[in-house]
């Protein structure tokens, strides 16, 4: 499924999973955030959801990625399934991704251009959210993402990470696993999905 720059990066079962997870969260407080956005393909649901149903139209969609591709991956994210991951794939331009929104007819979310690890908690993040997807899929860009969202979620929020048991993608899971044997959370899985309630 995420071999190429150009295949869709989530199964259209996963959006299901995801959007009915995101149902859950219209009654809690806080906006919800996508890291690792790409092209914008997850986005663009999230931000149609807000728009077209009133139960989300106090929330704000904030979305963030390198725009220049993935970072270095570390010795966690070997594997010999997922060689096509090098630093630099899964290029877009900021633009071309504003550029769907607009063709969508939807409105612009709050899109931040760079590492999640140079991202600045305070300005760049919501002061509270309520559904995160982190779709990173390195080691040390989930490990970060979980860091940057975690003392921000609203009791009831969901924090939802894509690649979870990809045998391409080997440090998602190590991170996810790490960070739930260091922090209290309920880990649910569907299929690529780690669900942490
Ligand atoms: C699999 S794609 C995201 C797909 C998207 N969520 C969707 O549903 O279509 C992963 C994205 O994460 C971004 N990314 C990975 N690690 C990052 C990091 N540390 N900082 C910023 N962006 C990162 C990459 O640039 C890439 O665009």
């Amino acid at each position: 499924m995420k071999n190429t720059d150009f295949l869709q990066q989530v199964s259209d079962s996963e959006t299901k999973i995801i959007l009915d997870l995101l149902d859950k969260t219209a009654a809690t407080d806080g906006d919800i955030v996508e890291l690792g956005c790409y092209r914008g393909d997850t986005s663009l649901l999230l931000q149609r959801k807000i728009e077209k149903d009133s139960h989300f139209a106090n929330k704000k969609l904030w979305i963030y990625d390198s725009f220049e591709g993935l970072p270095q991956k570390s010795a966690f994210d070997a594997s010999a399934a997922g060689d096509s991951f090098q630093a630099g794939e899964l290029y877009v331009s900021k633009k071309d991704v504003v550029m769907r929104f607009k063709k969508a007819g939807l409105k612009i979310p709050r899109i931040r251009k760079g590492f999640f690890e140079n991202l600045d908690t305070s300005s760049d993040l919501p002061e509270k959210i309520s559904f995160a997807f982190l779709d990173g899929d390195l080691y040390q860009s989930i490990k970060t993402s979980l860091e940057l969202v975690w003392d921000k979620l609203a009791s009831g929020a969901i924090v939802v990470v894509h690649d979870y048991n990809n045998p391409e993608l080997p440090g998602v899971t190590k991170a996810v696993d790490e960070w739930l044997n260091a922090h209290s959370g309920k880990l649910e899985v569907r299929e690529s999905l780690a669900i942490l309630l």
